[in-house]
This record gives structure tokens, C-alpha cells and sequence, in this order.
């Protein structure tokens, strides 16, 4: 059962020792003082001398075996003299890539996709809400390059790897990529390295699965390299919590590991939170995910609920949230989109299982979720009934946003595409516009629907559909001319009310 227990660490000392000492080595190689630093050597001292582990210092073992000094390592770190290399350059990878650039590393990207490694070094973006210059300038000041030769790797003092972590095609965590970029790290692995893994993933990760793959060569990890795990908590087009802005939970095998992890982390985020092993840090990010993902389901309830009662939920969302404490908003919508909310709450039901344990919250949240598309579609059905005296069959639907959340270019999971294949189902036709998807990608699950462009947004168009259903809610797009122009609209998220429009023609979904 307990397969994270190592008997050499006793957590809970690990846990104070970790806190203390790497949030007191950042105040201090940030010259601040928390004040009583006599009393705190002296204490350290003490503790040292029977043989505990420091609360009060910052230094990591400093033990010198095959050349490794942990705390020379720690320093480079904290002057930031040392190189990173990021593997796994997308929505995730680049931005860690600018936010480590911008506070004084030099970095190396990583990553399979030559098209992707050749773009960047050009100096230009292939992600929307990244502009070009940003790419451009890093490139000019040599703080950046990508490359695809991971015999670069042995020029790194830190490894951060950020690549996917999707499911299977039966819904099983598809751990390829993790695998697949440990197998090519482990070549290159020296004595002195810093590991970290930032990808999503089930608690015993790193420790299961990337560990044994790097200790194949003979190099340990806490002796000769360090393993640790620090999710990513990115949130694509978020112009208030930028890479930098969000505190970074960090987890490390042993407690070199954590110490180093820290140090570097502290170098560009507001704030590192040390726990006592990778699997917490694993953990933590699952549960941050099936918190949105459970609560998503309970407003998408609530919505069918309310909406059967002629009460509209938005309004009792807003009023609710007056309420000062214990309540916490989150809003319905057309389903669950995204690489993350969909897909990491069933990594934590596939490890439950060997633990004879089901996780019935997050099985019914995504059941209520996955529903949502086909709901959507029952009350436009019924609209167009009720409002024009039209069935689905036939009808012409304008789609507003496909992809899957607002002001982002990213189609992954997105419930338009699910709405797409069910109003064709149905026998109704579709155009869709979508200021940030000019062209819709090929993806796995919607393979048919790749290179279908979207419209403008004009009276025309408008006029021309039986009705519109508004998908995504992006910023910029003129809902008051959709609500002049088009006979009924259909709206997943507020976005009428939102932009002040009242109208009988607009039907929330
Ligand atoms: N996108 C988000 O909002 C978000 C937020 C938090 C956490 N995450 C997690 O971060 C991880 C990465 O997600 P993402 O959205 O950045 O994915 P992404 O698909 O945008 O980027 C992944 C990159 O990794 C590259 N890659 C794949 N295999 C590789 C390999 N073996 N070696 C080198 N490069 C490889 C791909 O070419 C791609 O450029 C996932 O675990 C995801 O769950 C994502």
C-alpha cells in the first residue's frame, strides 16, 4: 500500500527543515533580514551538533562525491550564472522559457518539433497570447536558443521538463512523452544536475517511473543528481497571474533536491511552497484540478436544475458571491475544454485503482461535464422550436468561439468541437467564427472538421443563420450586432448579459 514511504526520510522533520531552510536562504541571498539571524546560527549550530536536521542555515550537504558540490550547484543557481534547459516548448514550456530569460538565465529549449525549434530561433511565436517580440528579443540577447539535439543537455546545470500528459484512447494516463523525454535525458545525465518534471501528472511519477530510467547509468539520485517535481500552474491569457506572479510548489527527492529546486524557482516567482516529497507536489496539482473540476460539474447541475425552474443561475452565482466567506464562484458553461480540467482528475482515479479505491466525485463530475455539449444542444433544439417553429434538421447555426476557453487560441478538448459533430448529427449545418482560430487544426478526435475557417462576423452573416450559439465568450467580438442581426441567439455564457445586451431573442443555454 504506503508505496511512497522511504524509510530514510521522516516526513514531518523533512517538512519543517525544507520549509525553513529554503525560505530562509532566499531571504538571505536576497539580503533580507527575518531578523534574530544570531539566535537562528546558533540554533542551527545546536542542531547540527546532535545531529539534526538545520532549521536555521541554508546549506545544502556540500557533499563532493564523483565532483558533485551541492552547494557550488546552489549558488550558480542563486546568481543566476546557471544555464536551464526547458524541454517541451508549448503552452506551458514558452512561457517558463521568457519568465527564466527575463530574470537573468540563459536557457536552452528542448523539444521534438523541428518546425517549432526553427520558428523560435527565427524570433517569431507560434502561440497567440506570446507576441513575436518577446521570442525576438530573447533570441537577439543570446539568453535563448531551441535546439532538438538533447546532447545539449550535458551543457545544462537545470532540466525542466514540461511535455504532455494526455489520456489514452481508453482513457488511461498516456505517460509516452514523460517516458520518452526521460529515455533521452538519461544519456546525458551528469553528476550535478537538477531534474525537474512540471508536467500534470498521478502522485509517484517521478519517483516510479522517471527514476528508475535515469538511475540506469549508475549515477544516484541525491547523490549525483536531483529529481524533483514542481507543477505547472499556467493559465494561458491570463493577463493578471503571469508564470512569474504565481506561487510554484516545489517537491524534491531528498532534501538537496528541494533545497536546489527552491533556490532556483525563488529566482523568478513571487513565492516557492517546499512540501516533503514529489508525490505531495503531485498530488497538489490533481487536487487543485478535480476542485475545478467537481465544482464545474456542481453549477453545470445546477444550471439544468434552475433553468427547469425559470431561475437564472448566473444571477444566482452573482448574488451568492456577496457573500463574504465559504463560498467561492465558478460558471457553468457549454463543457469542460482544455489539456488540464478534462483530462488530469482521471490520472488520480487510474493510480485510486491500485489502491482498490474509487473515486466516485470526479467519475460523476466528468459525467456531468461530458453531458454539458449534448444539453446545449437540447435547448437550441427547443429554442429554435418554440421561437422560429423550426427543428434542428435543416437548420443553419453560426457558432461564436471554438475554442475552448476565452481569448486563447487552443482547441484541445474544446466542447465546440463536440457541439460541431452533434449538430451535424442532427442534420444541421454550421459556420463559426472565432477572432483567435482562423483554421481549425486536425486533432485526434475531430479529424473532419480540420481546415474549416472561420467567418466574419457581420450583418450578413448573422441575418443568414437560423440561430447563433455563442460557445466562448471572447473579448472583441461584437455581440451587440450578433443580437441586432441574428434571429435567436443561444448563449453558454453569459455573454449578452455581460456585454449589457437584453434582448428577447437571447436564450441562455
Ligand atoms: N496548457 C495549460 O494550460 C497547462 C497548465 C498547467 C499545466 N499543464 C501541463 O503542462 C504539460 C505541458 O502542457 P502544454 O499545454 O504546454 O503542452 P503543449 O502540447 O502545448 O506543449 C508540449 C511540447 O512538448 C513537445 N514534446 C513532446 N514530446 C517531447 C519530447 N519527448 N521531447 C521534447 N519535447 C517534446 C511538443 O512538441 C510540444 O511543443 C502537461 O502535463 C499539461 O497537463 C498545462
Amino acid at each position: 500500500m504506503a508505496r511512497f514511504a522511504r524509510p530514510a526520510l521522516v516526513l514531518r522533520d523533512l517538512r519543517v527543515s525544507v520549509a525553513k531552510h529554503t525560505g530562509e536562504c532566499h531571504r538571505r541571498e536576497r539580503g533580507l533580514s527575518g531578523g534574530g539571524g544570531d539566535a537562528k546560527q546558533r540554533a542551527a549550530r545546536q542542531a547540527q551538533a546532535a545531529g539534526r536536521p538545520t532549521a536555521a542555515g541554508c546549506d545544502v550537504s556540500n557533499r563532493s562525491l564523483h565532483g558533485v558540490d551541492v552547494e557550488a550547484l546552489r549558488r550558480r543557481l542563486v546568481s543566476r550564472e546557471a544555464t536551464v534547459g526547458v524541454i517541451g516548448l508549448g503552452y506551458v514550456g514558452l512561457p517558463l522559457v521568457g519568465a527564466l530569460a527575463e530574470n537573468g538565465f540563459t536557457v536552452v529549449g528542448f523539444d521534438i518539433d523541428a518546425e517549432k525549434v526553427a520558428t523560435l530561433n527565427s524570433g517569431r511565436s507560434f502561440i497567440r497570447h506570446i507576441p513575436h517580440e518577446a521570442i525576438a528579443g530573447m533570441v537577439r540577447s543570446r539568453r535563448f536558443r531551441a535546439v532538438t539535439d538533447f546532447a545539449e543537455l550535458a551543457k545544462v546545470d537545470a532540466v525542466l521538463i514540461c511535455v504532455p500528459t494526455p489520456l489514452t484512447r481508453h482513457r488511461e494516463p498516456d505517460l509516452s512523452y514523460i517516458v520518452g523525454t526521460t529515455e533521452s535525458i538519461a544519456p546525458h545525465l551528469r553528476p550535478g544536475h537538477l531534474i525537474v518534471l512540471e508536467s500534470t501528472t498521478y502522485p509517484g511519477t517521478t519517483r516510479e517511473v522517471m527514476l528508475p530510467i535515469l538511475e540506469r547509468g549508475g549515477l544516484k539520485s541525491g547523490r549525483d543528481f536531483f529529481l524533483a517535481y514542481s507543477p505547472e500552474r499556467e493559465d494561458p491569457g491570463n493577463t493578471q497571474y503571469s508564470t512569474t506572479k504565481i506561487p510554484k510548489v516545489v517537491g524534491g527527492d531528498g532534501a538537496d533536491a528541494v533545497a536546489l529546486v527552491a533556490a532556483l524557482y525563488d529566482q523568478f516567482v513571487s513565492r516557492t511552497v517546499p512540501v516533503s516529497s514529489c508525490e505531495t507536489a503531485e498530488a497538489v496539482k490533481l487536487t487543485e484540478n478535480i476542485f475545478r473540476a467537481v465544482n464545474i460539474a456542481l453549477v453545470n447541475e445546477l444550471k439544468m436544475v434552475f433553468a427547469a425552474m425559470g431561475i437564472d443561475v448566473w444571477e444566482v452565482i452573482r448574488a451568492a458571491s456577496t457573500k463574504p466567506f465559504g463560498f467561492m464562484p465558478f460558471y457553468p458553461g457549454p463543457g469542460l475544454g482544455g489539456h488540464c480540467i478534462p483530462i488530469d482528475p482521471f490520472y488520480l482515479t487510474w493510480k485510486a485503482r491500485e489502491y482498490d479505491i474509487s473515486t466516485r466525485f470526479i467519475e460523476l463530475a466528468g459525467e456531468i461535464n461530458t453531458a454539458m455539449p449534448r444539453y446545449v444542444i437540447e435547448r437550441l433544439q427547443r429554442a429554435l422550436d418554440e421561437r422560429a417553429g423550426k427543428g434542428l434538421k435543416g437548420a443553419k447555426v453560426l457558432i461564436l468561439g471554438v475554442a475552448y476557453k476565452k481569448n486563447v487560441d487552443d482547441l484541445r478538448e474544446s466542447p465546440t468541437l463536440k457541439i460541431m459533430e452533434l449538430l451535424e448529427e442532427r442534420g444541421a449545418s454550421f459556420t463559426y467564427h472565432d477572432p483567435f482560430v482562423p483554421e481549425i487544426a486536425p486533432s485526434r478526435e475531430h479529424p473532419e472538421f480540420a481546415g474549416r475557417r472561420s467567418v466574419a462576423l457581420t450583418p450578413e452573416t448573422a441575418r443568414g443563420a437560423d440561430a447563433a450559439l455563442i460557445c466562448t465568450d471572447h473579448d472583441g467580438v461584437d455581440y451587440r450586432l450578433l443580437v441586432e442581426h441574428c434571429p435567436l441567439v443561444v448563449d453558454t455564457r453569459n455573454a449578452c448579459a455581460h456585454a449589457g445586451i437584453e434582448a428577447g431573442t437571447v436564450v441562455k443555454a
